[in-house]
């Protein structure tokens, strides 16, 4: 088990919610089992629902980038201008603890 740090803010500072988390877990998934609201407004109407299609479920890992599978294909192609600890939630495995800003 690890846990997983949501945050609203670039420092880790302004906690949303921790929350207790498997290894292996899937992040977009645990962020909605406990309501962490991971979408602005377009990605609440056209999320793709996780399948790794629409880009909308961004976001930043403050810390703990070793703990998480390494980018996707398609995350590599969709944030190849991003910071490179910007993450797609839906194709990010969690494997130790981390922190993450939410709608970076
Ligand atoms: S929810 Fe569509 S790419 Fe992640």
């Amino acid at each position: 088990m690890t846990t997983i740090t949501f945050v609203k803010d670039k420092n880790g500072k302004e906690v949303i919610t921790e929350v207790v988390a498997a290894n292996g877990s899937n992040l977009r998934e645990k962020a909605l089992q406990n309501n962490v609201d991971i979408y602005k407004l377009k990605g609440k109407l056209t999320n793709c629902g996780g399948v790794g299609q629409c880009s909308t479920c961004i976001v930043d890992i403050v810390e703990g980038m070793e703990n998480l599978s390494p980018r996707t294909d398609f995350e590599q192609k969709r944030l190849g201008k991003k910071p490179d600890s910007y993450r797609l939630s839906c194709q990010t495995v969690v494997k130790g603890p981390i922190t993450v800003r939410t709608k970076p």
